[in-house]
């Protein structure tokens, strides 16, 4: 320390030490939990709106002839086929999480949603492989970024991790999907792409909600960290997938900066849906599995 002066050390370790003393204990101590916010649905609730969003879904006009120009041609062989791997997987690393899950919080239930939500990812991974087809662009077999994320997903089955990879990945397929709709002008791709944005933003929602019931009880300085290490996550594959996909982004109307802002816009929502503190812990399904306090 310097003679005379503060030390910058000192101040972080006297605020590390308001964190672990003052808001650990008024967080939990006096009640800062939402009385007034949504509730997190249950298992039962989240297979009841995938059983719904099945029968409802959107036609696509697969009768209609595909006819891309040489320009489009381009700019969807040299992505789409990535994406539609990605949302090809077979699900069964994330099955393992989500029993491993199930069996912790006394839910078994909770693997039917997941059976559901991976049913949801591979159509998809099909309507964007049978488009593929009918225009003529060879399929990937491998992916760079999807090798990633599988070897990822494989060597930690946790059901945070899993979340937290999907919800990184899906935000920006926001992005992307919004892009391809707007480069295309295959009416059976665009009617593909709106349908696999009105799935992804319930997709979302799911994940944010199973990471604030992770998070929930977990004090604000370990969420904090939490939310550090995924800031560092998400910066790198927001870096990535522009590198990967700039072409059909820039084509869809994305600058490098308008495309990193929304991105952490839409993140930063996300972050907002998955604080614990911003929900009422009072859902009957969630008490009885001990996973949520009664704050009636
Ligand atoms: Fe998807
Ligand atoms: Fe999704």
């Amino acid at each position: 320390m310097r003679r005379g002066g503060f030390d910058p050390l000192f101040f972080w370790l006297i605020t590390l030490h308001y964190k672990l003393l003052y808001i650990n204990k008024s967080e939990h101590g006096m009640g800062l939990t939402s009385q007034d916010g949504p509730a997190v649905w249950s298992s039962d609730e989240w297979i009841a709106y995938f059983k719904a969003n099945a029968n409802r879904l959107l036609t696509i006009p697969w009768e209609v002839e595909v006819l891309l120009s040489p320009e489009e041609r381009a700019l969807i062989a040299g992505s789409l086929p990535s994406w539609q791997l990605g949302e090809s997987s077979d699900g069964v690393r994330l099955m393992a999480s989500a029993q491993k899950h199930a069996n912790s919080t006394n839910d078994p239930a909770f693997v039917e949603v997941m059976r559901m939500f991976i049913k949801e990812e591979q159509r998809h991974g099909g309507d964007l492989g049978q488009f593929l087809d009918l225009a003529d662009v060879p399929r990937k077999s491998w992916d760079w970024g999807d090798a990633v994320f599988r070897r990822v997903r494989h060597l930690v089955t946790h059901m945070e991790l899993s979340c937290l990879v999907l919800i990184t990945v899906e935000i920006h397929a926001m992005l992307y999907y919004a892009s391809v709709r707007r480069v295309t002008t295959s009416e059976v791709l665009q009617r593909i792409c709106q349908q696999i944005l009105r799935d992804e933003i319930p997709h979302i929602r799911f994940q944010c909600e199973r990471l604030a019931i992770l998070h929930h009880g977990r004090s604000r300085l370990l969420r904090w960290l939490t939310l550090t290490c995924h800031r560092v996550l998400f910066g790198g594959v927001t870096m990535a997938i522009w590198i990967g996909h700039r072409k059909v982004l820039r084509a869809g109307g994305f600058s490098f900066g308008r495309f990193w802002r929304t991105s952490w816009a839409k993140m930063g929502h996300a972050w907002q849906m998955m604080d614990p503190l911003k929900y009422q812990w009072a859902n009957p399904g969630l008490l009885a599995l001990g996973v949520c306090r009664d704050l009636r």
